[in-house]
């Protein structure tokens, strides 16, 4: 359980979920483009770029960028499908970023690619690397999810099909260790797999001090990618956050 997101981001993850919100991904990067104010002259990091959907379209884009992950099988697939972009991946794990200290302009966490491991100590150590890399004045792109409203929304258990496959996703808060987790149970012609997804839902008061332990000021927050303001009700928790 507790190195579950080693086990879980492989090719079920991408059986499960089949080219994720790869149309949504381009507005998404429009968004941070124009939230951001990037220009063709920035370089940018996208921290856990998983099979790449928003890299592609920073390319596109005409934005250099790297991205990097830890999953060796969504890394495959995005150079499976996208040889182009093989170039500017690497894999890593996002506490031990492989980068010279201030060569970023921008740092880009989509998606809840936080909150994985087992102590605030180490989500720490992950701000402290992102800081590290970003150039002084350099921005963060922290989009996580909204905590609260998640969690009030929480479905116990649903199935789903895809294909040949029926997913049944067990889902509860725990209140102890303040953190949602997700059972994923995968049966396939009679043989049934399960994985485990387990994310510390910090909350913007959580994430606030943290942030500024990690030598970052907050300039803006958004509830969605549509930009409206963050509330208890928005769906996300877009921090934008500036390198001091
Ligand atoms: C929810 S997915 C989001 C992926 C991508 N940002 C997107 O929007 O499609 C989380 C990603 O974090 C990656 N990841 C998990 N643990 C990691 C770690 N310790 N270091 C680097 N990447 C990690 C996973 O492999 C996965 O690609």
């Amino acid at each position: 359980m507790q190195d579950w997101y080693k086990e879980w981001f492989g090719k079920e993850y991408l059986a499960v979920y089949p080219h994720r919100d790869t149309k949504l991904a381009k507005s998404e990067v429009d968004f941070i483009c124009k939230s951001l104010g990037l220009s063709e002259s920035d370089f940018v990091l996208d921290l856990a770029c998983g099979a790449g959907r928003h890299l592609y379209h920073l390319h596109q884009s005409k934005i250099k960028a790297v991205g990097g992950d830890l999953s060796e099988a969504l890394l495959l697939d995005l150079s499976e499908k996208t040889p182009d972009l093989s170039s500017w991946v690497l894999r890593y794990d996002m506490r031990f970023l492989p980068f010279k200290e201030n060569c970023f302009d921008a740092v880009l966490s989509l998606f809840t690619s936080f909150g994985y491991f087992q102590s605030d100590t180490e989500h720490l150590s992950v701000l402290k690397a992102v800081r590290s890399v970003l150039k002084r004045g350099g921005r963060f792109f922290f989009d996580f999810l909204n905590a609260n409203k998640t969690i009030r929304n929480l479905v116990a258990h649903s199935v789903k099909t895809i294909g040949d496959l029926k997913i049944d996703e067990f889902r509860n808060f725990d209140q102890n260790t303040k953190r949602i987790n997700k059972k994923i149970s995968i049966e396939q012609n009679g043989n049934t797999k399960e994985f485990n997804e387990s994310v510390r839902a910090y909350t913007l008061n959580e994430i606030e001090p943290m942030l500024k332990q990690a030598s970052f000021k907050i300039n803006h927050l958004f509830g969605d990618y549509l930009g409206n303001s963050y509330s208890e009700d928005s769906d996300r928790l877009i921090i934008i956050a500036e390198g001091i």
